[in-house]
């Protein structure tokens, strides 16, 4: 029997996989069996919207962390596919910070080209993986949950792409048993109308923190109260918001704060991020990790050091995301093709070592795109993934994060020229802070 590979989650980054494979096949490569198990009816990971939270019709928990009206929050001219361009998908230049039903439409564009779809067995989230010694493969038991019925099938290679934004981090603080409004995790945001007129407290001061932020800003909440552990965002906020210390305890409605202020609030987001979560892998095969550039146990980022045969995808922090998912795809794919020899144990820890102790050298965001930049090179450097101008995605996230700086609220009616075609991208027909339809018909509309 030939070589078969286990693509676990059907979201930006399996898709990737899947379409590595393919692109290998249309050249005349002799590809491997790949199956992808999925535990979404549908394609597209978080990017496949749904109004539910908590859990879904089978008892699954809901893998959605998006909410309604959330626009990208980086040009899209860093993410495009080197492989199918927008103006492709499209048929033509659009705005730079489309929507999600825009993005989530452009993901979906490159795979039903490729035809990968008969390969995904939607429904059937992965329940348990175990490594045979002898056999040096692995035992993927899964649950169709159509049928209500587990299965076990054996595969060479098993890739983990279940991505790592889903499982939200909770923390405690004292008295909130006592607080009279709503406490949510940014996990289960869904539509800001909700905080209308509202006096809110955001817990966190990172991305969701940020657009969550904006989000009811622009929906109209009455005031906006941004705590912070670490630091401030620093952002010119609008006025009615305002940044404080780290909560310390809640009493009713009340909120106390580190610098010993408080302030009457009627809801509470935790923007407090998310944990990297795989119950289906068993110890030695299961990455530990916090959110961050380099992780370390995987080489190249995504190879189990302990056994290769297991890859991850997708596993760190996030500037790059789509086109760095092809990347780490590519690479996956010609190890299990045999194209790519990896090294020992030893120099694959030395090789992440080296690239963890520059990662803790990195001192803002600057630092860290070029960093992750120089990461998505040296996987491009070594497959058949069309390359494109990475220095050029660099200096756009550059104008990106300035953009952000000079006005928080406004930094989405910016474009950028597109890195894989050259041609300048028009601006959206209406500003970001005045465009209440977040539909495709909306945006995709002329003038
Ligand atoms: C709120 C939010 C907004 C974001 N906005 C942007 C943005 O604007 N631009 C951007 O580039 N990135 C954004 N991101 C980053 C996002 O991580 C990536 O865009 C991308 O979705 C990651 O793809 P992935 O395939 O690795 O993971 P996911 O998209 O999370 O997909 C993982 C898939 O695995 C499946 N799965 C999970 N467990 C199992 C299991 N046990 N068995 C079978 N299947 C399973 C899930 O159902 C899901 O379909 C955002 C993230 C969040 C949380
Ligand atoms: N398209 C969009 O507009 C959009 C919107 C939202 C999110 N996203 C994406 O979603 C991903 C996740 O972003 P995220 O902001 O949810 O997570 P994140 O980047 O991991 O940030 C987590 C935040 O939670 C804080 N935190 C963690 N534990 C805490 C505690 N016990 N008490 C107080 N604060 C605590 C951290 O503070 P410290 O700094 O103190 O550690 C940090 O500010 C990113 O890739 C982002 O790009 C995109």
């Amino acid at each position: 029997m030939g070589k078969r590979v286990a693509v676990i989650g059907a979201g930006p980054s399996g898709l990737a996989q899947l379409r590595a494979f393919q692109s290998a096949k249309e050249k005349g490569a002799d590809v491997p069996e790949v199956v992808c198990f999925e535990r979404q009816s549908n394609w597209g990971g978080i990017w496949n919207y749904t109004w539910r939270t908590g859990t879904d019709e089978y008892g699954e928990p809901v893998h959605c962390s998006m909410y309604r009206y959330l626009w990208s929050n980086g040009p899209k001219e860093c993410l495009e596919f080197a492989d199918y361009t927008f103006e492709e998908h499209f048929g033509r230049p659009i705005a730079s910070y489309p929507p999600r039903a825009v993005l989530w439409d452009y993901i979906k564009g490159r795979v039903e080209k490729a035809g990968v779809r008969d390969q995904i067995r939607f429904s059937t989230p992965v329940r348990r993986i175990e490594y045979n010694e002898d056999q040096q493969n692995f035992s993927v038991t899964v649950h169709s949950l159509a049928e209500d019925r587990m299965y076990t099938e054996d595969f060479d290679n098993v890739v983990v792409a279940t991505g790592h934004f889903s499982t939200p981090n909770v923390p405690k603080f004292d008295g909130l048993e006592t607080f009279n409004g709503r406490v949510m995790h940014a996990h289960d945001f869904r539509d800001a109308l909700e905080f209308k007129d509202k006096n809110i407290l955001i817990i966190g001061t990172s991305y969701s923190a940020e657009d969550i932020g904006s989000q009811c800003y622009k929906y109209g909440a009455r005031t906006i109260t941004v705590s912070h552990r670490t630091a401030p965002m620093s952002f010119h906020w609008p006025d009615n918001w305002e940044e404080v210390p780290l909560l310390t305890c809640v009493d009713k409605n009340t909120c106390h704060f580190k610098d010993g202020s408080s302030k009457e609030i009627d809801a509470i987001i935790m923007c407090t991020g998310y944990l990297h979560h795989f119950p289906f892998l068993p110890d030695g095969l299961r990455l530990q990790t916090d959110n961050r550039l380099w992780p370390l146990n995987l080489y190249k980022g995504v190879f189990w050091e302990d056994n290769p045969r297991l890859m991850y995808l997708g596993m760190q922090d996030q500037f790059y995301t789509f086109n760095m998912f092809d990347a780490q795809a590519w690479y996956a794919r010609d190890y299990i093709m045999g194209r790519i020899q990896l090294p020992d144990l030893e120099t694959m820890r030395q090789h992440s070592q080296a690239w963890r102790d520059r990662e803790e050298k990195l001192e803002d965001d600057e630092q860290m795109i070029w960093f992750q930049g120089d990461y998505v090179q040296e996987l491009i450097d070594e497959t058949d993934y069309p390359s494109f101008d990475v220095e050029g995605v660099n200096k756009t996230f550059m104008e990106w994060e300035h953009h952000k700086h000079e006005n928080i609220m406004t930094f989405r009616d910016n474009s950028y020229p597109s890195l894989m075609t050259g041609n300048p991208q028009p601006a959206h027909h209406t500003t970001w802070l005045k465009a209440m339809d977040d539909s495709m018909e909306s945006y995709l509309k002329s003038g």
